[in-house]
């Protein structure tokens, strides 16, 4: 028997939980001629709920994830490199000729995939304008192609005007949809609701939350309860009360449940065991971390490691707290679900355990 449990990944089939109504409702937006901004911090889920969708839309989809993108000019290659990924040659080489570059295709024979590049030379704006409109030319009325941007955030980070540009294109595109992922709340509110962003009111925008309990307590339970068959549902809701129902960290820690039972024949205080293995393996991370927080920022984290709101009957609940939250959700160490909490639970425990 497998470990039934996945973290880390793109998590599919068996693996995938709940998200009905989320699904319905991106699987809705896709029957449109609209585009889809989801926001959520890191993984919450948002990659598995989209590929998902287009899965089961049986429609071809396009995946870039624009953390790894470092200019204009590499865009448009790793666009094109995923055009051909997608389409064949055949099919592609006719909707090229409106290039003004002829890109150097070639065949990589470690990875089998394809690399594309261009004359160094090349007019950047113009590698976009025409990687973009192949888009619009390879995607076909019955098989409308989806292009999922990751990290959309860094749009800003990429090149000066690149966000204008790929607007003018992407508003008088027609036969695709487009959704825009992003994990930095605040930078993406920001892309897509300031009224003079390029990107104002793009498309409809989406929340992820976390999985709810009950459904994820279900998930959980039924398969911890052939290895912990006499405190499977103690044991379901302990994992979750520890996780807060964050969904990669849930299913981190029932991996970890899984395997002492299954291989060590633990059931006595699994949970805490598993927090233990799991924490000590980061001791010295959480320890380089937490050197690297100033005074306010560990006060912040303090609080909330008791569950308690920094903002909340403090006299020194001042815009400087304020500011540092604000920094720490940008920095992704802080999450805000319904309450301001510690992102990652095993920090937050290390954090107690520390008596920090
Ligand atoms: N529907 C789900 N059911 C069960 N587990 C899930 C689900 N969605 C996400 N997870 C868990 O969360 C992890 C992260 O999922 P995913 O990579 O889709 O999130 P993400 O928001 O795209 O993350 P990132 O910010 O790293 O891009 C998965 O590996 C899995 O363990
Ligand atoms: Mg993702």
């Amino acid at each position: 028997m497998r470990n039934p449990f996945k973290f880390g990944t793109i998590v599919e089939d068996e693996f995938f939980t709940d998200r009905t109504q989320e699904l319905q409702y991106v699987m809705r937006v896709m029957d449109s001629e609209n585009h889809l901004i989801l926001i959520s911090p890191r993984r919450f889920g948002k990659s598995s709920l989209v590929i998902k969708t287009a899965k089961q839309a049986d429609r071809p989809y396009l995946f870039l994830n624009l953390q790894r993108v470092i200019s204009t000019q590499d865009f448009a290659a790793k666009l094109l490199k995923e055009v051909f990924r997608l389409y064949t040659w055949e099919k592609v080489k006719h909707l090229m000729t409106h290039f003004h570059f002829v890109p150097t295709i070639s065949t990589n024979p470690i990875t089998n995939g394809i690399d594309v590049s261009f004359q160094p030379t090349s007019d950047s704006n113009v590698l976009i304008e025409d990687a973009m409109a192949l888009l619009e030319k390879v995607s076909t009325p019955d098989k409308r192609l989806i292009v999922i941007f990751d990290e959309f955030q860094e749009i800003l980070q990429i090149a000066k005007g690149l966000d204008k540009q790929l607007r003018a294109i992407m508003q008088v595109q027609k036969g695709l949809n487009y959704i825009l992922l992003g994990s930095q709340e605040s930078m993406m509110t920001e892309i897509f609701e300031r009224k003079k962003s390029p990107f104002y009111h793009f498309g409809t925008l989406m929340r992820l939350n976390k999985i709810p309990y009950q459904d994820f307590y279900d998930y959980i339970n039924e398969r911890l309860s052939p290895v912990l068959p006499e405190c499977s549902k103690t044991v379901s809701d302990e994992i979750l009360t520890l996780t807060n129902c964050h969904p990669y960290y849930t299913q981190q820690l029932a991996s970890q449940v899984w395997e002492l039972a299954k291989y060590e024949g633990i059931s006595e205080n699994v949970v805490n065991i598993a927090v233990t293995r799991l924490t000590s393996i980061h001791d010295l991370d959480f320890e380089r971390l937490w050197i690297k927080f100033n005074r306010m920022d560990r006060q912040i984290l303090r609080t909330l490691s008791q569950d308690k709101n920094p903002l909340q009957n403090r006299q020194s609940a001042t815009s400087t707290s304020f500011s540092a939250i604000k920094r720490l959700m940008k920095m992704g160490y802080v999450i805000r679900d319904k309450k301001y909490e510690i992102e990652d639970p095993f920090f937050k425990y290390w954090i107690i355990d520390k008596q920090l």
